[in-house]
């Protein structure tokens, strides 16, 4: 474990303060007493299969389930022979009520352009595209990849992938044309839906000329469908680059739903692993749409007036589960936003609160620590007395941003729920439940219902509270990913392996005398920057495919807004390095993985410190990165020289 995690755990030790939710809060809550939230979870726990079919009960199924559980971890089957579709439980079904005419989603564009689409306005352009997909040869199946700004039409294709049972990809607009070639590659995707670009900061991203270029070495993909979001210009091939709203224009807005099988794949998303290739995380459609569904309802509380917004991009699992389809099925308002929180100021997140009236806001802390070095004036000019509710997630709070958070968005008067999950664990798994639990600032606080964790040692053995060790899930969940993408192996090696009969997270944390969990950062190879998973492994073997470059070492390190920056220490086939190499490497690695990976700091070092079985000493060069003297046992170096020149090596 890295020292700037004991130092995170010195850090919650010592938090005691203690927020329970209001008394009128808690009378209106969905799940409103202890006893109720213990009721669930000691059901779900002691008869997961009751608990669960009961709870599959608020979906629509074509054909009701003859199963709700069939294997255990790691290959479980939920739900076998029921016949269901994902979209047609986020939008059809609102049509047979009274929500026909409700608004499914509020959008507004990083320019001020607004769209709201009500139920069945989503219904119409969601059908249309799913033929849209159909003409250009896309079966129930087939994989699509999504390459797309925040915009309404990223939401439509989603919902149409799954109404004809195509899995869709989705790839973060920040990626770049070699890392969509590898998902396309993976997948083997047949179609891409891109746009010509979005808005970022009143600057254009392009996205259709990273398809172009992506094209070169995808072979798979057939046909692109291009939306016209900013006007630049693209060049379009006869024959395979078709616009959207050309295509949307001759077909029908009459497309049936497919009625598909519990486990059918709904789509994959890639995420950083502890080796440099991404992993492809498959989620299947009843499990993943039932686990959406009821935590977007237990942990947000979600009413049927309510204004809900999460902040995230829909290129990442947040967006995917708690922007499209958790809160659209349950039939709630999800507002979308396209653009930057300061654009065209620093104000922008808390004109849209006030504008629409927001009552339900969920972002990361990333984002809180950058409000907070923004100023409290932007947040003050704004009425946010909408709010009721606040939902945090992607990376440990700190107690500083929580209590900002607290005070100047939330009055002291909204419950934070700082939400622990996973792309892998498909929905919210550790959480505040806001009309039940007392907060503690920087927990994630309890299990949800149908959660069973536990903390143990390396060995697998259950550790006391208060001791600090792996994060594990002892029991399956129905939203848990069934396997990653043409590679099931690689599946049970990384998840299922490390502790016998159980899922092993890859972070590291502990539970309180209260039961609180308290998370403490990964213990693999993977960093979060910004909230933004990345793999320390991919970044290394990135460089190390630039010809300079002989071998590099890439560690996290703490910072203020970042949580955790990169730094990486390279050593050089020949020459000691300058200026225009370190900027030469950054480029590469933009230009080969996305901006998201860009180091915030190359070191050039003589030699990378080793012990004597060659192992690079990652402890050790994370120390140095963040600045500290170096700590424990070095005399396993191979050469006590490389560490003095490493410290003196400047960023
Ligand atoms: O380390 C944990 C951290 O983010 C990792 C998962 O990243 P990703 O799959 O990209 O999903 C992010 C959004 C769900 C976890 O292994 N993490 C996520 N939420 C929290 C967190 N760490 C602490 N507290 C959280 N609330």
């Amino acid at each position: 474990m890295s020292s700037e995690t004991s130092e995170n755990i010195e850090s919650v030790l010592k938090e005691t303060r203690l927020f329970p939710p209001s008394a009128e809060f808690s009378e209106l809550a969905n799940i409103s007493s202890e006893e109720q939230y213990l009721e669930l979870w000691n059901k779900a726990k002691d008869q997961p299969a009751e608990f669960w079919g009961e709870m599959a009960e608020n979906l629509h199924w074509f054909k009701k389930f003859d199963t709700v559980l069939e294997g255990d971890m790691p290959n479980t089957k939920w739900f076998s022979g029921g016949k269901i579709n994902a979209c047609y439980n986020c939008v059809d079904r609102h049509l047979l009520t009274w929500r026909k005419n409700k608004a499914a989603i509020i959008w507004e564009g990083e320019p001020g352009d607004t769209r709201v689409l009500t139920y069945q306005d989503l219904h119409r352009e969601v059908c249309k595209f799913a033929n849209v997909l159909k003409k250009l040869g896309v079966t129930t199946g087939d994989r699509v990849t999504l390459y797309m700004p925040m915009i309404p039409e990223l939401a439509i294709a989603m919902l149409a992938c799954a109404r004809i049972g195509a899995t869709h990809s989705i790839i973060f607009g920040g990626f770049s044309a070699d890392a969509v070639a590898d998902r396309n590659n993976d997948a083997e995707a047949k179609v891409v839906i891109t746009a010509d670009a979005g808005w970022r900061r009143g600057k254009e991203v392009p996205l259709k000329s990273a398809v172009d270029d992506s094209l070169e070495k995808s072979p798979t993909v057939e046909k692109v469908v291009v939306v016209r979001r900013t006007g630049a210009d693209v060049t379009m091939v006869d024959d395979r680059d078709y616009w959207w709203h050309e295509l949307m224009e001759d077909v029908s807005a009459d497309c049936e739903a497919v009625e598909l099988e519990s486990e059918h794949p709904l789509f994959i998303l890639y995420t950083s692993g502890s080796t440099g290739k991404p992993k492809g995380v498959l989620h299947t459609t009843a499990g993943y749409i039932l686990g959406t569904q009821m935590t977007s309802r237990w942990v947000f509380d979600l009413k049927e007036e309510d204004t809900y917004w999460c902040t995230a991009d829909i290129g990442w699992v947040t967006g995917h589960s708690y922007i499209v389809y958790g809160p659209l099925a349950n039939g709630a308002t999800t507002l979308m936003y396209e653009g930057a929180p300061n654009w065209p100021d620093e104000g922008r997140f808390w004109e849209i609160i006030e504008k629409y009236q927001v009552n339900i806001f969920y972002t990361a802390p990333t984002a809180i620590r950058a409000f907070i070095k923004w100023g409290d004036e932007y947040p003050k000019k704004h009425d946010l007395s909408s709010l009721r509710l606040l939902g945090s997630v992607g990376e440990p709070i700190n107690s500083d941003a929580w209590m900002w958070y607290h005070k100047v968005i939330g009055n002291e008067n909204c419950p934070i729920v700082d939400t622990w999950w996973q792309t892998e664990t498909g929905s919210i798994m550790m959480s505040p439940l806001p009309g039940v639990t007392a907060t503690k600032p920087g927990s994630c606080t309890k299990p949800l219902p149908g959660v069973v964790p536990d903390i143990v040692s390396e060995e697998g053995n259950s550790l006391d509270d208060n001791q600090g060790g792996l994060l594990v899930m002892t029991q399956p969940w129905p939203s848990m990913l069934r396997t990653l993408y043409g590679d099931h192996d690689r599946f049970i090696e990384t998840y299922f392996s490390k502790i016998e009969g159980c899922y092993f997270a890859g972070d590291g944390a502990r539970r309180d005398e209260d039961g609180y969990y308290w998370i403490m950062g990964r213990v693999d190879d993977v960093i979060n920057v910004s909230g933004h998973r990345l793999s320390t492994m991919e970044v290394e073997s990135t460089l190390a495919s630039h010809e300079a470059v002989a071998e590099a070492a890439v560690v996290g390190y703490p910072h203020e807004l970042k949580g955790e920056a990169i730094c990486c220490f390279v050593t050089l086939k020949k020459g000691d390095g300058s200026d225009e190499l370190k900027q030469e490497l950054k480029n590469h690695v933009r230009h080969q993985i996305g901006a998201i990976a860009s180091p915030d700091q190359i070191r050039f070092a003589a030699a990378l410190p080793k012990t004597r079985s060659g192992k690079i000493m990652r402890r050790l060069l994370r120390d140095i990165a963040a600045g500290k003297e170096q700590v424990g046992d070095t005399t396993t170096l191979e050469d006590y020289t490389v560490v003095a020149n490493l410290k003196d090596s400047e960023g």
